[in-house]
């Protein structure tokens, strides 16, 4: 097929490439083929090929492209209490809200229920890529698998390894360490074997809860599997006080540490959060090529922090954004954009108004939407080793299609046209499910 019209990519993060009257061509296995600017000389052929295959979608005036989002951080079995209780305490919503919630699963009707909604709602606000924690139970993390591949996005799925009769309730946890670690590796196979999963558009996740859920066995258990199976690892990492606390207290070293000698710091994995990392933290999960899933909107409630992310991209820590549905009360990559601005604004401009303002926050904390819109779409395909995030041959066609002019919400009533930044601010800041016209992820339009 052919898509014609206005792209917009970010090859850097310091870089928007604006591709006017471009023509792509996406071959039967999404792949793009080839991509053609008007100055070109095959540019007038190719057209001419493009509108005799009568497989040629033409953008109008008020249409343009960007790469799908990537969600690198989504609870998925959370989807029926986003927005709940976020004014508690970790712990405390763990524990009265989440675990009991997540217990549920073992009815795979329920799954059946909440799975096929949310990633309807993920492709409906422009999600191609979702890295999902599921639960403990390996039905229902099937069924999610088998739900996304069914739906056509493309998906990270981990089964939930938790054993600790310490921290985690004797009705939801594996039952002990190896149990965990079977179950773990069953959860692998049955995903990469899915029917109609030949390409492996959905993978399996290694995914210890966070080491506080984690038995030390359970731990190197996990670590083993990921090194004999070639598999991408995801936990939650320094997240909050508490929780950061706790892991010191425990193993006496920091988590980057301690996953690092549990075998889980690799180049598959994501940390979620990572707000508490040190230096040397930093430094370790740089060598190790591990990314990071920042994750500003939840942060904002449980971490009492905000990731050190200018810190973590001067160090050359690859990074993405993650919702952590329903820790952030949102399904909106975009909505994670404004946020992931905001607090790094925050961040910058320090909290106490009192204090003269050369002594207030961080200096150069603040990234701008441009850089947001980076780490949602380039950056965390970078994160996953993704061939997707951007308009390029050799990379998979995973789109959307921004309806500009869409009734309910005008994006550029009042922007000049060709003031190109200016347009994708616009976007970026206001963008709705109404505006996300059609989803493309491997070629195949998934939504609209
Ligand atoms: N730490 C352990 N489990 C969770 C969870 O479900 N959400 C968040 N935000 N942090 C966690
Ligand atoms: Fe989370």
């Amino acid at each position: 097929s052919w898509h014609l019209g206005l792209f917009m990519h970010m090859p850097r993060m310091s870089r928007l490439e604006v591709l006017e009257n471009t023509l792509i061509q996406v071959d039967a296995l999404g792949s793009i083929v080839s991509l053609t600017r008007p100055d070109e000389p095959e540019y007038t052929e190719r057209l001419h090929t493009a509108r005799r295959s009568g497989a040629l979608t033409e953008m109008s005036s008020q249409q343009m492209m960007i790469p799908g989002l990537v969600d690198l951080h989504v609870h998925a079995p959370q989807w029926p209490q986003l927005g709940k209780a976020l004014h508690l305490p970790l712990q405390d919503w763990l524990n009265h809200y989440t675990f009991p919630l997540e217990a549920r699963y073992q009815d795979i009707d329920f799954a059946r229920q909440v799975y096929p909604s949310l990633v309807r709602a993920l492709l409906a606000n422009g999600t191609t890529t979702a890295m999902y924690f599921a639960t403990v139970h390996e039905e229902a993390t099937e069924l999610l698998a088998a739900t996304c591949l069914a739906l056509g996005q493309r998906a990270y799925v981990g089964r939930v390894a938790m054993d600790d009769p310490q921290q985690c309730p004797d009705y939801y946890r594996d039952s002990d360490a190896q149990a965990a670690v079977a179950a773990s590796e069953r959860s692998i196979h049955a995903i990469r074997q899915l029917s109609g999963n030949q390409n492996q558009l959905v993978k399996p996740v290694i995914t210890p809860r966070f080491i506080p859920s984690c038995t030390n066995d359970l731990l190197a258990g996990l670590g083993e599997l990921a090194a004999r199976h070639q598999c991408h690892v995801q936990t939650h990492c320094s997240e909050s006080d508490w929780e950061h606390d706790y892991v010191l207290n425990r193993l006496g070293k920091t988590d980057t540490q301690a996953l690092a000698d549990f075998g889980l710091l690799n180049r598959h994995t994501v940390l979620a959060h990572s707000n508490f990392i040190t230096d040397s933290d930093m430094g370790r999960i740089q060598e190790a090529g591990s990314g990071i899933a920042h994750c500003p909107l939840s942060n904002s409630y449980f971490a009492d922090s905000v990731f050190p992310l200018r810190r973590a991209l001067d160090k050359s820590l690859r990074v993405g954004l993650g919702t952590d549905i329903a820790g952030g009360h949102s399904a909106s990559l975009f909505n994670t954009c404004q946020h992931a601005v905001a607090s790094s604004r925050m961040l910058e401009s320090g909290v106490d108004a009192r204090l003269p303002a050369a002594e207030r926050g961080q200096a150069n904390a603040r990234i701008n939407f441009l850089e947001a819109f980076y780490l949602a779409t380039a950056g965390g395909a970078d994160v996953l080793d993704s061939p997707t995030g951007l308009f390029e041959p050799g990379r998979q066609f995973d789109a959307l299609l921004l309806d500009l002019d869409c009734p309910e919400n005008r994006l550029n009533e009042f922007t000049r046209a060709n003031d190109w930044e200016d347009l994708l601010g616009c976007v970026v800041y206001n963008t709705q499910p109404c505006n996300i016209g059609r989803v493309w992820i491997d070629g195949r339009c998934v939504h609209g």
